[in-house]
This record gives C-alpha cells, sequence and structure tokens, in this order.
C-alpha cells in the first residue's frame, strides 16, 4: 500500500484508539487535533505526534493528508464530515453518522459527488467470527433465518451520578442508548443476515430523570474510577434514554428482538446475538469474541475457535493472529482500517466498499428516528416511512 497519512479530529476516549488502529494498518498518523490547543499538544505529545497542525482547517489545507477521521462528540459529525469532503480528502466518520436523518441524507448526497472514500465506523463487524457469520448465513449453512435476537448491555452509566456529554439531548442526540451502542448490533445483524430491518416497535425506560453534572465535565467510560471523593455538580433533567427494548421485523419476514441498557451492573462492553435458522443457530458474545456458538438440532453443537486456518475466506482475510492468540476491541479499528485505505488503494471508488458506508450509516439513523417515533406513539412505524402502523 502506498504511504497514506491520515489525521484524526478528537482525543477523547476513541480518538486514541483510531491513532492506534492506524498505525497498527500502516497509515502514517500526521495530525491529532483537541478541542483547545493545550489538549491537541498534550494528546500529541502522549501519542509521538509532531503537533504541526491545530485545527480542522490547518489539516484540510494540508495536501500531503489523504484522510480524515472524525472521533468528535455527535453534533460535531455533520459539520465536519461537510468540511472533509468539500476539501476533497477521504473521510471515516464515528458512528453515528449525524444527529439526524435529514443532516445523513445530505452527507450521502455531497458523498457521492465529492468521489471519494466515506465510511462509518461501524467496527463490531470486524470481529472476524462476525465476517464468519456473514459467509455462513449468505451460503446458507444456517438456512433460512427465522428470528434475530440480543442485546448490547453496559455498566458505566448506572449510576445518577455518571454523567457524559451523550445523556444530553442536545450534545448527543434524542435517543441515546439505542443510538449510542445499539446502532451498533443493529448494523451487525443487518450487515450479518443481509436483511434490513423494515419496521420497529420500542419502548424506552429513562432510569434516572435526572442525573448529577460535576461542574468542569467528566470523561467517557470513567466508571469505578470516578467514584472518588464526590465532585462538585448540578442537578440535570435527563430526557434521553437509559434502557430500552425493541421487537424488528426484517425484509424477509424474520422477527427479532434487541434489548439496550446503559445501567446493568456489571456487564461492561457485551454485546450478544443469537441468529436462529431452519437449520442452526449462530450465537456470539464479544465480551468473548473468539468463539462462534453453533447451534444443532440433530447433532452436538459445536463451538468455533477463531483460527484462520478453519474460517471462511472473508473471516480469515480479517484475522491476523493464529488461533489461540485472541484478537479483541483494538484489532477491528485496525482491520477496517486495512479495508478502508486497501479500497482507496485499488481506486475503484464506484465499487461495493468492504466497509460500512454513509448509505449504511444514514440507514441507521432512520432506525432511530423509526424507534423513538414507536416508543413515543406505543406502537409499530416503518423504517424510513411517515405513517405508523398500529397492530391489533
Ligand atoms: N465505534 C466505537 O466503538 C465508538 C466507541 C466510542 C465512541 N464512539 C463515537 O466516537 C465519538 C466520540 O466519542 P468518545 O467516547 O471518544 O467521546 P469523548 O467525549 O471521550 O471524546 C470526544 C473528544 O472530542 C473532542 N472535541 C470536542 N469538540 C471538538 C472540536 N471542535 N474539534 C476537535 N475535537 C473536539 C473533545 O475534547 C474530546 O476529546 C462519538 O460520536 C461516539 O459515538 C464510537
Amino acid at each position: 500500500m502506498r504511504p497514506f497519512r491520515a489525521a484524526v479530529i478528537g482525543t477523547g476516549f476513541i480518538g486514541p484508539v483510531h491513532v492506534e488502529g492506524l498505525r497498527r494498518a500502516g497509515v502514517q498518523v500526521a495530525a491529532l487535533i483537541g478541542s483547545t490547543p493545550e489538549k491537541t499538544r498534550t494528546a500529541c505529545q502522549r501519542s509521538g505526534i509532531a503537533p504541526d497542525h491545530e485545527s480542522l482547517q490547518s489539516v484540510l489545507d494540508d495536501p500531503t493528508i489523504h484522510a480524515v477521521h472524525l472521533t468528535t462528540p455527535n453534533q460535531l459529525h455533520y459539520p465536519q464530515v461537510q468540511a472533509v469532503l468539500r476539501s476533497g480528502k477521504h473521510v471515516l466518520c464515528e458512528k453515528p453518522l449525524a444527529v439526524d436523518s435529514r443532516q445523513s441524507a445530505h452527507l450521502v448526497e455531497l458523498a457521492q459527488v465529492a468521489g471519494v472514500a466515506a465510511g462509518v465506523a461501524y467496527n463490531i463487524r470486524f470481529y472476524p467470527l462476525c465476517h464468519e457469520a456473514r459467509a455462513r448465513v449468505h451460503q446458507g449453512l444456517i438456512g433460512q433465518v427465522f428470528h434475530v435476537t440480543g442485546s448490547y448491555v453496559q455498566d458505566w452509566l448506572l449510576k445518577a451520578s455518571d454523567f457524559n456529554w451523550r445523556v444530553l439531548a442536545e450534545e448527543g442526540g434524542a435517543l441515546r442508548a439505542v443510538a449510542d451502542i445499539g446502532t451498533h448490533w443493529l448494523d451487525l445483524v443487518q450487515f450479518i443476515t443481509g436483511q434490513k430491518i423494515v419496521s420497529v416497535c420500542a419502548d424506552l425506560q429513562t432510569v434516572h430523570p435526572q442525573r448529577h453534572r460535576p461542574v468542569g465535565g467528566s470523561q467517557t467510560f470513567s466508571g469505578a474510577a470516578a467514584a472518588g471523593a464526590p465532585a462538585p455538580s448540578q442537578p440535570t433533567a435527563i430526557q434521553t434514554e437509559d434502557a430500552g427494548a425493541v421487537l424488528l421485523q426484517l425484509a424477509n419476514g424474520a422477527r427479532g428482538v434487541l434489548w439496550v441498557s446503559q445501567t446493568t451492573a456489571g456487564r461492561k462492553n457485551c454485546l450478544r446475538f443469537e441468529i436462529a435458522g431452519a437449520e442452526q443457530t449462530l450465537a456470539w458474545n464479544s465480551e468473548s469474541p473468539n468463539e462462534l456458538w453453533i447451534g444443532n438440532r440433530d447433532t452436538a453443537n459445536q463451538s468455533l475457535i477463531r483460527d484462520p486456518s478453519l474460517l471462511q475466506d472473508s473471516a480469515a482475510q480479517i484475522a491476523a493472529y493464529p488461533g489461540g492468540h485472541n484478537e479483541g476491541f483494538p484489532d477491528t479499528f485496525k482491520q477496517l482500517f486495512c479495508q478502508f485505505y486497501q479500497y482507496i488503494e485499488v481506486g475503484d471508488l464506484s465499487a461495493a466498499a468492504p466497509f460500512p458506508t454513509f448509505a449504511e450509516g444514514h440507514q441507521e439513523i432512520l432506525l432511530c428516528e423509526a424507534i423513538l417515533q414507536s416508543h413515543h406513539q406505543r406502537g409499530w412505524v416503518t423504517v424510513g416511512g411517515k405513517g405508523v402502523g398500529r397492530r391489533a
């Protein structure tokens, strides 16, 4: 691959993960930009990056930088993606692509006109066993998909004293737990089954209608580490949901259900799916990601341990280490970035992208809007449609 140079915007939880993943994918990180010059300097120093650029604009003005990774809070994605597209650079945006479907539809159009690679970081697809599950479903090994169930649960917002910009609708968007983590699950099951979710029925729950907002801000995923001496805080009303259930219908008629929560003690970051077909069931858990459970009716069940020599080609290609040498969360970013930059290297940007596209990012936002509408209207909603179809 030619020596690509990338910039990462955002120095919080996930920005440094992009820096590490880019380096492991063989891409030079030319700039890392925070919200203030001081944050930029500190983050660059920590990551060994020359602080030659101090703003997104200076990155966009640098013709030696090929691509920009946006890892800033959600409401900045829309203006920042537009700026990157105007500059003619490739863009990889953290999820969600934008905060509403008007914005995300506009970004889909702009990206098409710009003629650059434009991706959204739904990284969970890039666990090799998630690619394996997709290959098995597409080869018909599990038979017709009947139902898709699972959950994505965490505990870092369990207490009313836990706080982050995400809990505020004006900063993270009106839908929170479902949009923040549930969309990873929704993206993943659509990727694996190849079926779009066409209608939803949701029931959301705000466990803490009031949280204590620390004066001076808080860190993402600070969890128990934040439980020292109580910091000064102010009571803040919360409109976004901590948890929720979503019933689903897929385009092929399969049914499903998703449970999402950021208030489940002990579950740190746990995504589980179970895809039941006419012949077999596939089940996977992101907290033990090197193992895929294969359920059979008439023979013993199986456990497939991630080992490139045992996987389908598409999964083996994104498994870098031999079996037993466990791969995890940081590897998914490396593999996503390898796919993104190899696609640019090949140069046919009209070819199907091997990473989540802006169109798929837009679809996730349509799903979120349908879920929120369904919750408010207490009934089924067609994804992307205006009407609400209430069922008996
Ligand atoms: N794919 C994943 O697994 C994953 C995981 C976590 C977060 N995310 C997404 O990444 C984004 C960031 O989340 P996070 O958890 O890292 O949040 P965070 O609050 O930890 O970090 C956000 C960073 O953006 C910086 N920032 C704010 N305004 C800026 C500006 N104008 N210019 C440059 N930097 C600015 C902040 O200083 C902060 O360092 C969110 O959209 C989130 O949904 C994705």
